[in-house]
């Protein structure tokens, strides 16, 4: 029987990282026909995580360019996956959560009359401008999509309030597959400086921040509410890899730069930074992947938004939302860095977002929606962890 050809397409960051563990997965399933479709809507950050997934891309877009708009990734994935959508025809196209990838993605394969999976499916703010575009993005990803792969039962009853209840999977979240091939115990950074931090005896505060929708004042109040910190509390070590946006450069070094506790450092590769993460004492980010890693790894979290699609680990009590605001956010971190009892009510390790099973989850799902197995995945959570 002729194997069905299934197409990854991805192109910033997170995307790879969550799809490259699935990516794989497909590889190795007899049924199937892997082929991978990269946008590069993201280059250097993408191509770091292919190397180290040794994950070699059968088309490339490469639309990245400085200072893109939203409607520029969108017009050029959009016309870049014409020709590759016509060229390879493939039997279903798989994108991932919430990026103008995704949405494009999702779009050209409507276009051409391609069934599509969406991979981290049914994350909700029900906030259109937080997160900004992606909320949207999801959603009409959502409306497009014929599979819905979905980490957490709360994403699944998401979408069934939108009434979309077929072709739904419960899967758990391909990027704790991920985490669990990157963690070592002797790691060795790149960086001097990494190597050279004492994480026992210093508190060492891993930072990320990148959002559109904190970009302005948001991100000042940010910037300001770390350097506080890295002031109040002298053994307070802030490790911040800086996102390659030149809007994100250029508010880092003006409000970070030339304080001794404070390392601005270059995008670390995945493995350094899941080892840095559990090596650290505290994350404080706007990223969405990191909200899911650092719980895993009983790292308490601190989010620098004022919503998130993410409440597991909320209710879970290892991560809270501390918003945009420099005051806020500085009395939160200082309560964590000053008081013992209150960081270990929040530094214990949970695993709301999966056990390091979806992409075998998601390729089960796959092959047996196409009639070539006969019963479908267990789904997450039905196993013990
Ligand atoms: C994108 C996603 C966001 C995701 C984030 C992950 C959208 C709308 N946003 O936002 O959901 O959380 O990726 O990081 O899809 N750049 C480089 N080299 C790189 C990557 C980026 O130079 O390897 C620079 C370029 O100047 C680029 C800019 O960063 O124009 C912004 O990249 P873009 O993908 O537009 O936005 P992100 O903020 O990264
Ligand atoms: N990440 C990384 N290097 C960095 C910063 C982040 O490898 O310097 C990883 C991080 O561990 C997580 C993912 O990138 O897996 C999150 O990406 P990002 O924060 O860019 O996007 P988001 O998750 O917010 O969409």
């Amino acid at each position: 029987m002729k194997r069905l050809k299934v197409m990854t397409v991805f192109g910033t960051r997170p995307e790879a990282i969550k799809m490259a563990p699935l990516a794989l997965e497909l590889s190795s399933r007899p049924e199937l026909e892997a082929v991978c479709c990269v946008t590069a809507q993201h280059r250097e950050m993408l191509d770091s995580v292919l190397d180290i997934f040794g994950l070699k891309p059968d088309y490339d877009l490469n639309v990245m360019e400085p200072r893109q708009t939203l409607s520029t990734i969108a017009a050029k994935c959009l016309n870049g996956m014409d020709g590759v959508l016509e060229q390879a025809r493939p039997d279903l196209v798989l994108v991932h959560g919430d990026t103008s990838t995704t949405f494009a993605g999702a779009l050209a394969a409507f276009y051409h009359k391609i069934p599509v999976g969406h991979v981290e499916a049914g994350l909700r703010t029900y906030d259109k401008w937080s997160p900004y575009p992606e909320e949207i993005n999801r959603k009409l990803v959502g409306a497009i999509a014929d599979l819905h792969f979905c980490p957490t039962v709360a994403n699944r009853d998401n979408l069934a309030r939108e009434n979309i209840t077929k072709g739904v999977f419960l899967t758990g979240n391909t990027v704790i597959d991920a985490l669990q091939t990157t963690i070592v115990k002797d790691f060795a950074f790149r960086s001097d400086i990494l190597n050279d931090l004492d994480y026992v005896n210093r508190q060492v505060i891993l930072i990320t921040c990148h959002r559109r929708e904190n970009y302005g004042q948001p991100m000042v109040n940010i910037m300001t509410a770390l350097r506080r910190v890295a002031d109040a509390f002298p053994e307070a070590e802030l490790v911040y890899p800086v996102h390659l946006s030149p809007v994100v450069q250029e508010a880092a070094h003006k409000y970070l730069d030339n304080h001794p506790r404070i390392h601005l450092t270059s995008p670390l590769d995945v493995r350094e930074m899941h080892n840095l993460m559990a090596r650290c004492h505290l994350v404080m980010t706007d990223s969405g992947g990191l909200q899911e890693e650092a719980p895993a790894l009983g790292k308490p979290v601190l989010v620098l938004r004022k919503e998130t699609e993410r409440p597991e680990a909320v209710a879970a009590g290892t991560v809270r939302l501390a918003g945009v605001e420099e005051e806020v956010i500085f009395q939160m971190a200082s309560r964590l860095l000053s008081d013992r009892a209150e960081y270990d009510k929040m530094a214990h390790a949970a695993n709301p977002y999966g056990d390091g099973h979806a992409c075998r989850r998601i390729a089960d799902a796959i092959i047996w929606h196409f009639g070539r197995r006969e019963t479908p995945p267990e789904e997450f959570g039905n196993i013990p962890l």
